[in-house]
């Protein structure tokens, strides 16, 4: 009998970090917030997961992420005023931040125990689903197709998790989780082994794992048994690496650009680069960068 084709309709946003290295930034205010120009981190997320064709977006958040949920909803008085102003365009921007038919739901992480932790927290929502799962502070510029869309055309042909990777620095590896990959076909390697944060001479390739999987959800029964591993922490790669002896887990490098927008120097070359994409800013901006340039360099 012929395997009944899941499709992904569920992603999980885990927002529930402590941002800590963007503090005093982020002691009030999530760090998923910040803006890349005029748009937050978490936005980017849900429309990058929306054009995939997610349903509902699930967001695992902390008492102090409640901007968050005031982003995504409704803000009559705003509109309103908007309305009243005459600012149809900017009215349409606030109004339509979640489209029709997708809907948000929010779970609270009691504390921050890891983002395998986090994950775990949206079982009861996710159910007996594949599902994907966004790290918002990993922006992702697909280009021609968003990173997510690519990972899901992936997912209908070979209907087994999926995990976004890149290569990075061999120096780099201690910050990743990185992959052993028994390469498939262009781009696709099945994983052979996956380890959380290896330092360089242990890591067994320099292909690192970014914020975007597309999980099976057995991978709720792992995360139920994991240990804390690195930095004490309940690790979705711990879980990933007890998935794979029971299923196939492949690692797909994506076209297009990744920021850590996690570190200050991430963040700030997503806001160079979407700065200098944006139509409005793009010539002006690119004016002042020339002046920066030839000031210190001429
Ligand atoms: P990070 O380690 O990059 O984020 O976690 P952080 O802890 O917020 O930031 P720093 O390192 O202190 O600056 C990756 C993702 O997992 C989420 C974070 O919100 C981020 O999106 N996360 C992490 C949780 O939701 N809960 C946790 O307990 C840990």
């Amino acid at each position: 009998m012929e395997k009944i084709k899941k499709q992904i309709r569920k992603a999980v946003f885990p927002v529930a970090g402590l941002g800590t290295r963007f503090l005093p930034a982020t002691k009030a205010s999530p760090k998923e917030m910040l803006p890349i120009v005029d748009k937050p981190l978490i936005q980017y997320a849900a429309e990058e997961a929306v054009a995939a064709g997610i349903e509902q977006l699930i967001f695992v958040t902390s008492s102090s992420k409640r901007a968050i949920e005031d982003h995504f909803d409704k803000n009559q008085e705003l509109e309103d005023e908007l309305a009243r102003r005459g600012k149809y365009d900017l009215l349409a921007l606030t109004k339509h931040i979640v489209p029709e038919g997708v809907s948000c739901i929010y779970i609270r992480q009691p504390e921050a125990l890891g983002l395998g932790h986090a994950v775990l927290c949206a079982k009861p929502v996710v159910g007996e689903e594949p599902f994907a799962v966004i790290l918002a502070d990993d922006l992702i510029d697909g280009q021609e197709l968003s990173c997510l869309a690519q990972m899901v055309k992936i997912h209908k042909k070979q209907q087994c998790s999926v995990v976004a990777v890149e290569e990075v620095e061999r120096s780099e590896t201690g910050n990743y989780g990185i992959v052993e990959p028994q390469p498939l076909y262009e781009g696709v390697s099945k994983i052979g082994s996956i380890i959380e944060k290896p330092a360089p001479d242990k890591a067994p390739s320099t292909l690192a794992v970014v914020g975007r999987y597309l999980l099976s959800p057995k991978i709720f029964k792992h995360l139920e048994k994991v240990e804390r591993g690195a930095g004490g922490e309940i690790q979705l790669t711990d879980a990933i690496a007890s998935l794979l002896l029971e299923e196939q887990v492949l690692a797909y490098q994506f076209k297009g650009k990744r920021y850590d927008c996690g570190s200050k120097l991430g963040y700030l070359m997503a806001t160079v680069d979407y700065a200098l994409q944006h139509p409005n800013l793009r010539e002006s901006f690119k004016e002042h960068l020339t002046k920066i340039y030839n000031s210190h360099y001429s």
